[in-house]
């Protein structure tokens, strides 16, 4: 197996050249796109909107300031802050917030702040930390997700690792480590509750509210409850990977690395992640954003493990990107939307449309950047 370096100097120009034309066509795209928050495209390849409290109206402007950081293109900072001021009318809307502020305002107002020093962006961040230490059930020792009253309550969702960066934050931020506290009992509880054995992860558990322990699981946006979700797998490799870039706790590593074994193996054949990688073989949906976001956890396992051991890491991550890159990334800067065939669940009621199966979602464009820009040597973490 060749090691990371060798691997990174073999894809050089592949990765200059798609980093290029990511860059060329989003400089048309922002500006088409400067006052949307957007969630996904029209069948005119026109950038839809998301309501300021909906799960992935970060990722636009967070986009944004992830070109920015990078480029220090200003166009790309005006669409950034633009979205922001937007977004302040969901955080005005405190009975509609949610777990998912991390993905919301940590990519967007956290990285704001570390790379503009804007003291407002600080207090957003800030604000969206206490909400998320407030869903935290602690009899349970799990951070609760969605709204809407029991069973809800009681649920917990793996995607939820990728919020918990935030808390990490905040704890370093105010230099209060109760809001570590948090993070780390809702990533051990992951560890027990949601990865199973074989390093396949389950999308929901329903605790029992005084003990913790799991009442039963729930299949959410893959195929049963049994069965194993992509961007569910995708979700805990990165955000494993996050919580030991966070703490340095090897068992959060070793958890990462094992989510990875199992997502490698089931999407080698031809690189591609399906929804759902124990579904039935057809008919084949895709899912290109787990494939992205997968990416991004590989480089960073990558990273971790050392010269020895990464190489197996990177290549998988490399070849995620290439296989998408041939057959889903649309660069025409007259199109809004970059990597298609996202899927938003499996669909389980037969309708494809009705689940919203290959279609382009803005978190695709957002970890597909920010898994380029890793391969480019880019340092800075957004989460
Ligand atoms: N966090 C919701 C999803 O991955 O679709």
């Amino acid at each position: 197996m060749k090691n990371c370096n060798q691997i990174l100097a073999e894809n050089k120009a592949w990765i200059e050249e798609t980093f290029e034309k990511i860059d060329t066509k989003m400089q048309a795209v922002t500006l088409r796109s400067r006052d949307k928050i957007v969630d996904g495209v029209d069948e005119n390849h026109r950038h839809i909107v998301a309501r300021p409290t909906w799960w992935t109206a970060g990722f636009w402007g967070g986009l944004n300031y992830l070109l920015y950081e990078y480029t220090k293109n200003e166009e790309y900072l005006k669409t950034g802050r633009e979205i922001e001021r937007q977004m302040d009318e969901g955080l005005a809307q405190y009975e509609q917030l949610h777990h998912d502020v991390g993905f919301m305002w940590h990519i967007l107002s956290g990285v704001a702040y570390r790379i503009l020093g804007d003291k407002a962006s600080r207090r957003r961040n800030l604000f969206c930390a206490s909400v998320l230490f407030s869903r935290y059930v602690p009899d349970g020792g799990f951070i609760r997700a969605w709204n809407g009253g029991a069973p809800h309550d009681d649920w917990s969702i793996v995607d939820c690792l990728m919020n918990i960066p935030l808390l990490y934050w905040a704890s370093r931020e105010l230099g209060d480590d109760r809001f570590k506290q948090i993070a780390m009992a809702h990533a051990d509880m992951a560890l027990l509750d949601h990865l199973r054995e074989d390093g396949s992860v389950i999308h929901i558990v329903e605790h029992d509210r005084e003990s913790g322990e799991p009442r039963c699981f729930h299949g959410g946006q893959g195929y049963n409850a049994e069965s194993s979700w992509s961007r569910g797998q995708a979700w805990a490799l990165y955000g494993f990977a996050l919580s030991y870039i966070h703490t340095g706790e090897e068992r959060y590593l070793n958890a990462a690395k094992r989510v990875a074994h199992y997502f490698i193996a089931n999407c080698c054949d031809d690189w591609l992640p399906r929804v759902d990688f124990r579904a039935p073989a057809e008919p084949v949906y895709y899912d290109s954003t787990a494939g992205a976001c997968a990416a991004c956890g590989l480089i960073e396992i990558a990273k971790a493990v050392g010269e020895h051991e990464g190489g197996m890491y990177m290549n998988a991550a490399v070849n995620i990107l290439r296989a998408m890159d041939e057959r889903f990334m649309d660069y025409d800067p007259d199109h809004d939307e970059m990597l298609t065939h996202g899927t938003v669940l499996y669909p389980v009621n037969g309708d494809p449309k009705k689940s919203g199966v290959h279609k382009s979602i803005i978190y695709g464009d957002y970890f597909y950047t920010e898994a380029i820009l890793k391969l480019l040597g880019s340092e800075f973490n957004p989460w």
